[in-house]
């Protein structure tokens, strides 16, 4: 049953988005320069590519969420890089060091060790790089060669936006055009930077086209839109939560990050995306949400998921308090993220009362009547955390009882903060 304790009120803006960040940081190392980037994240993920491209040569200056950088004197040689925790710093990493020919080793947290690394260790392996990884996981290993390396034609069949954009880094030091045909379109945020700075990119239905050795000469100045992944709890909760009205302001509304929303809305969601505009390249929105009575089960396809993939934890706890069953199809991906999230998804929710199971490669949830809020196990999982954390609200409790910890801050640094300004208590 949900709780009628809490609302949610307000009108913020939110940290920039993390996965533009990741690509704003690699290309401003690229592009050897003194850039500007206004509204940087400063998670932890984030800050970890950060720190490597300083181990580097690059020097930066953070200013509240300001970040001055000077990749002039960026030099990349033998190194042994740890990227924590962040599965997206770690795969990234791997395709731009493995175009610059230098000896490398790519170490990261135990966490970050369990997940695989063959999906990005094996085309670049066919590619002619000398790389290597250990049984599929970190550390990868890469050992300069003396062989040219040469473009490629390289179909991608899983919908991996990082292992995407991983082989473009690669490409943009390959001499001539390499092109990446990926059958399911993933978020394309380095494609529209590029275009943006007119580098030669080219998309043609689902193939890109990009020409290496070519110099970017300007300098980058940017200010990140609000992250969507992050906006996805503070949605789910002003949906869940009786009179709540939020307006998020200047979020990034790529399509290919937009299933959450869009899954919402069909379920009766009262989301609305208002002074639509284009920045940078991106579409850039501010997003209101009321509370939403109605919310209806739905089934969410395969092929849905991964414009959603990061929001499905937070998916099925709105799932969980709808009106009638939700089916989602083809989750195995989830499986391989911070934590197995199919596991980490079907505890909390079991353990809150609500009626979940995975069959084959789809998780089934049937709302229950009776939901109870539960001690969140996070499986140290930012997404799992915040997830929870959210239906706990929606049951009535606003302070966790583990608000020590910090796993949040992996990908949401202020969340805690931004709860604290948002929630209100009714009597
Ligand atoms: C990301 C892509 C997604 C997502 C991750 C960030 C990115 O991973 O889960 O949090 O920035 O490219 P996959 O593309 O491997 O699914």
């Amino acid at each position: 049953m949900r709780s009628d304790n809490f609302k949610i009120i307000g009108d913020i803006s939110l940290p920039g988005d993390k996965s533009i960040a990741h690509r704003v940081l690699l290309l401003s190392a690229f592009m050897k320069g003194q850039h500007t980037i206004k509204n940087f994240p400063n998670n932890e993920d984030v800050t970890t590519t950060l720190s490597i491209l300083n181990q580097y040569g690059l020097n930066y200056h953070l200013n509240d969420n300001n970040i001055q950088i000077d990749s002039r004197n960026i030099f990349f040689k033998a190194s042994e890089i740890n990227c924590n925790d962040s599965g997206t710093t770690a795969r990234l990493m791997c395709g731009y060091l493995s175009g610059l020919n230098i000896n490398c080793v790519i170490k990261g947290s135990n966490s970050l060790s369990k997940r695989p690394m063959s999906r990005i260790v094996n085309p670049l392996k066919r590619f002619g790089v000398n790389i290597d990884c250990s049984n599929g996981m970190l550390p990868i290993k890469i050992k300069q060669t003396n062989h040219t390396k040469k473009k490629f034609n390289y179909q991608l069949n899983l919908p991996s936006a990082q292992i995407k954009t991983a082989l473009i880094f690669y490409a943009l030091s390959i001499d001539g055009e390499s092109i990446i045909d990926g059958k399911i379109k993933t978020r394309d945020h380095l494609e529209l930077l590029l275009s943006y700075l007119k580098y030669p990119i080219k998309i043609n239905n689902n193939k890109i086209f990009i020409k290496g050795k070519h110099r970017i000469l300007n300098s980058l100045n940017i200010s990140l839109p609000g992250d969507i992944s992050s906006a996805s709890f503070l949605i789910a909760a002003a949906a869940l939560l009786k009179d709540s009205n939020l307006i998020i302001r200047n979020i990034c509304v790529n399509p290919y990050r937009m299933g959450f929303v869009n899954q919402l809305i069909k379920m009766g969601g009262k989301i609305q995306l208002i002074n639509k505009r284009s920045k940078y390249g991106e579409l850039v929105a501010d997003i209101k949400v009321q509370y939403s009575d109605n919310l209806m089960g739905i089934t969410v396809n395969e092929t849905d998921v991964p414009s959603m993939i990061d929001e499905i934890p937070i998916f099925c706890v709105v799932a969980a308090f709808a009106k009638g069953d939700t089916k989602i199809e083809g989750v195995r991906e989830l499986k391989y993220k911070e934590s197995d999230r199919i596991t980490a998804i079907i505890d909390n929710l079991s353990a809150m009362g609500a009626d979940i199971e995975k069959s084959n490669d789809n998780l089934l949830i049937r709302p229950k009547k009776r939901m109870y809020n539960t001690t969140i196990k996070s499986f140290g999982d930012h997404r799992i955390f915040m997830s929870f954390y959210i239906a706990n609200l929606v049951l009535g409790s606003f302070y966790s009882n583990q608000l020590e910890e910090g796993c949040y801050r992996k990908s949401f640094i202020n969340f805690i903060e931004v709860m604290q300004k948002v929630v209100y208590e009714k009597f």
